[in-house]
């Protein structure tokens, strides 16, 4: 088929080369002409494993192209909304701005030849009511062109693999059951081969499907969350919240994964969804139904300046002039994503309070040397440990899991380390001479 992604940032850019390595023609337009460059040369604007490798072959292969020439989307069938809608500055809500443009270039570019409606996929997270303010736009533009919304889930670091091989697909159609037909059979057309693989696929209406989204990051926030509760608990009385993590993730109701408590969540949709979640709920004269997630948005924040002080408890409460090396700073590891991210919003704050921070990322260095000249970033664990009084694990990337703590003794001066994402194993870095302290994790014998 013939498809266009329109936004080629992390979401758009994943799904146009994946699109593309399905068998279909793409074009991915987007207005920065500096990504497309980069796109258009087979190179990922940013780090994702096994994305550069998909895209150079389909950019190859001729399947694939970037542009920011709209005209050259004209005789999509389908049309990928993948924009941006981050936080409004000052608000919870989110900014439609970009979804807005999107849909007004494909209204005004697309070309429906007649047979069947030219489709705008939705897959943006969007508060609810968009999709019918979208379709609403699409019937008054006079073509025949009709609106599916169709949620991402992706996770950064799995993309590639969340796209093609999802968990479950998802199609909010108009309630007019003959139209919605025929946008499935189009859609269906588009996922033949993921549907081959009997991935669920679930149909519903708008807002149901706008819903999915925020409602399953939400899920995933309270879950991250309610295990920080814990460990505040576990700090307070002894407890490890690692075990207790494992010993009621054993029952499969609760299940083990996002159970991993630390310095919480960031990045560039949970936070920010969570919020919008909320805003939206207000909007809608339910917001009581959502103000368990402003609480959990403050127990995610409170695990960052609980970092801190546990980082100045280690000297007293002064961090003045204390050497400390801060090891990540990608909101999670196999990312170079610097949005919302604890761990640099730790090491500013342990800035802030007058230490002498230096940070290392095996991705995200480069673009935190251009977004935050002020910061000392290097580029090795050993040039940031360099006679450091305390070592900070605050991204779990692979290097700094497997740190040697026998090894990194001697280059530092204070033997101290914050593993503040309890990844590490206490007794071994005990053993080795250091002075250890994990999140909600009391050290047992045990
Ligand atoms: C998330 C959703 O998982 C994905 O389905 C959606 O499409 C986009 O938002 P992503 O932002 O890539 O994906 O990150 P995710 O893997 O969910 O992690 C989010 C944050 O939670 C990270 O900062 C991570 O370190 C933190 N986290 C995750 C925890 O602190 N503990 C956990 O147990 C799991």
């Amino acid at each position: 088929m013939r498809l266009s992604t329109i936004g080629c940032g992390y979401l758009g850019a994943v799904h146009a080369a994946c699109m593309a390595e399905l068998g279909h023609e793409m074009v991915g337009l987007d207005v920065d002409q500096a990504k497309v460059d980069k796109l258009s040369r087979g190179e990922s604007p940013f780090h994702e494993p096994g994305f550069p490798e998909l895209l150079r072959r389909n950019v190859e292969s001729g399947r694939l192209r970037f542009t920011t020439d709209p005209a050259e989307i004209t005789d999509a069938e389908i049309h990928f909304i993948g924009v941006g809608t981050p936080q409004m500055k000052g608000r919870y809500a989110a900014d439609l701005s970009q979804v807005d443009a999107a849909v007004s270039t494909v209204l005004e570019h697309s070309r429906p030849r007649g047979e069947r409606p030219v489709l705008i996929a939705g897959k943006s997270t969007v508060p609810v009511g968009t999709a019918e303010g979208i379709a609403e736009r699409a019937a008054a533009s006079g073509k025949d062109i009709a609106v599916v919304w169709n949620p991402e889930f992706l996770r950064e670091g799995f993309a590639v693999k969340d796209t093609l091989h999802p968990d479950r697909i998802v199609y909010g159609l108009p309630e007019d059951r003959v139209r919605g037909t025929v946008i499935r059979e189009i859609l269906d057309e588009c996922y033949a081969q993921l549907l081959e693989e009997q991935i669920p696929r679930l149909l519903t209406n708008y807002p149901t499907s706008e819903l999915v989204k925020v409602a399953a990051n939400s899920f995933l926030a309270t879950k991250i969350s309610f295990i920080n509760a814990m460990a505040e608990l576990c700090e307070a009385t002894g407890g490890d919240v690692t075990k207790l993590a494992e010993a009621i993730g054993h029952d499969d109701r609760i299940g083990k994964k996002f159970l991993r408590a630390g310095i919480g969540f960031g990045g560039g949709c949970l936070p920010k969804d969570i919020r919008a979640f909320m805003a939206r709920a207000g909007e809608l004269g339910v917001d009581q139904t959502l103000t368990f997630l402003r609480e959990v948005d403050a127990i995610n924040l409170r695990r960052r300046e609980g970092t801190v002080e546990l980082a100045a408890g280690l000297f007293g409460g002064r961090l003045v002039g204390r050497k400390v090396a801060v090891l990540g700073a990608a909101f999670k590891p196999d990312s170079d994503d610097l949005r919302d991210s604890p761990a640099l919003d730790i090491a500013t704050r342990l800035w802030a309070r007058g230490a002498d921070v230096v940070i290392t990322d095996p991705a995200a260095g480069d673009g935190l040397r251009r977004a935050r000249p002020d910061l000392y970033v290097v580029d090795t664990v050993e040039q940031a440990v360099k006679n450091a009084d305390l070592v900070m694990v605050l991204t779990e990337w692979k290097q700094f899991t497997e740190l040697d703590p026998a090894e990194l003794l001697p280059r530092v001066r204070g033997p101290r380390i914050i593993d503040g994402r309890n990844v590490l194993d206490p007794h071994r870095w005990h053993e080795a001479g250091w002075d250890y302290h994990g999140i909600g994790r009391g050290v047992s014998t045990w």
